[in-house]
């Protein structure tokens, strides 16, 4: 049996309930495949910032740098400023383990209703960028009190930064369907998204099978409404990625469904899966979040640590649980609960 060391943070809000759903389905999954999880749980989140003053202890990165992987809920509480939480937790751990590359795969599940016609067959990647560009560190707000009062963020885009990006999807792209969109803003009036057009260009020139084309984010947003059948890996910046994560996911019918996984390629740090999702406060404490992202994420995270025949039953049974039974939850139109539903998947599992 292997035994892979995963820090679980269930986090905030239905980061607490989704993650024991993604634990029993890799529980039962495992044990079918000769894997084991220990899992280290971690209170890191808004209750503790609330109880302690910090999201994490000052330790905090060290304490799970060595583990196989980092499997996280959602961060966030209305009682605790957003930029608190997220750069307490969420964005050091990306930043600080080089997970440069935030994988969403985006498909419709027989037997969900996307809300755009013809969307059935909608299958794709958003890799997004995910330690620089817009979410920079550069910048602040000045002047508090006094009517020049203003916000600033400078965007930072490095060559190094763009090109690895770009390079992990179209070598995916390779292993798909061999076509890359990559989402830009080059009409001249954001100063960084020529650079990136041309970065992507030159990525692309190394990968002479893969087609690709840019499109602006606008018009982009448009399309993947109107026709996200044609689509298989589009690339974007940290801001655009993660507009067009939700909204992909919504036109596959529920942001309940969408997995994410934060990659660090290189492996020398351990990457952190965690559903698309935030921590829903709107719904959370009622046992009716849908567990289908987390649980989704999980298999992204078998499929990480190498094995993949467990990340297809997880899928599988996914897809299973949607075609074969009313079961779901509200989100999808059911009325199960969110153990109830895992409970169902798990039967799916073969
Ligand atoms: P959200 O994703 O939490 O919720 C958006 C809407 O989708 C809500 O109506 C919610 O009920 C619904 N929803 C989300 N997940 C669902 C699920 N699994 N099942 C059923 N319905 C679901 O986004 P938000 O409201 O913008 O943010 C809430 C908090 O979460 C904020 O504090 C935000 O910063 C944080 N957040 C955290 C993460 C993360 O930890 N990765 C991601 C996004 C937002
Ligand atoms: C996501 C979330 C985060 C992001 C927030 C909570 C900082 O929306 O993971 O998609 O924008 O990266
Ligand atoms: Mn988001």
């Amino acid at each position: 049996v292997t035994t892979h060391r995963i820090a679980l943070i269930p986090g905030d809000g239905i980061g607490q309930e989704v993650t024991p759903a993604a634990c029993r389905v890799l529980d039962a999954v495992g044990k079918r495949h000769g894997v084991a999880f220990s899992y280290d749980e971690l209170d890191w989140s808004c209750a503790r910032y609330t109880e302690l003053g910090a999201m994490m202890p000052a330790d905090g990165l060290d304490r799970i740098r060595h583990h196989d992987a980092v499997l996280l809920g959602a961060v966030g509480d209305p009682s605790v400023p957003d930029h608190v939480s997220l750069w307490g937790l969420l964005i050091p751990i990306r930043r600080t383990f080089r997970q440069y590359v935030n994988l969403r795969p985006v498909k419709v599940f027989e037997g969900v209703d996307s809300p755009v016609r013809g969307a059935e067959l909608m299958d794709l990647v958003v890799v997004r960028e995910n330690v620089e560009g817009e979410y920079s560190e550069v910048g602040g707000r000045f002047g508090t009190g006094f009517p020049e009062e203003m916000a600033v963020q400078e965007s930072v885009f490095t060559r190094a930064g763009v090109t690895r990006v770009a390079d992990y999807a179209f070598t995916l792209a390779g292993r798909r369907h061999g076509h890359v969109t990559s989402a830009t803003k080059s009409n001249g009036i954001v100063h960084t998204m020529p650079f990136w057009d041309e970065v992507v260009a030159e990525v692309a020139r190394s990968h002479p099978d893969v087609a690709w084309r840019s499109e602006h984010i606008d018009a982009l947003c448009a399309k993947v409404v109107l026709d996200p059948v044609r689509f298989d890996v589009i690339v974007g910046s940290n801001l655009f990625g993660d507009i067009l994560s939700d909204l992909t996911a919504a036109v596959a019918g529920s942001i309940g469904i969408a997995p994410s996984a934060n990659i660090n390629p290189e492996r020398d740090f351990p990457s952190m899966f965690e559903p698309v999702h935030g921590s829903a406060p709107d719904i959370s404490g009622r046992g009716i979040a849908n567990p289908l992202g987390a649980i989704w994420t999980a298999a992204l995270m078998l499929d990480h640590l190498g094995h993949r025949e467990a990340a297809a039953e997880v899928e599988g049974a996914i897809a299973g649980v949607l075609a074969k039974t009313p079961i779901r939850t509200p989100d999808l139109g059911g009325t199960a609960k969110t153990g109830e539903f895992t409970t169902a998947l798990l039967e799916h599992l073969s």
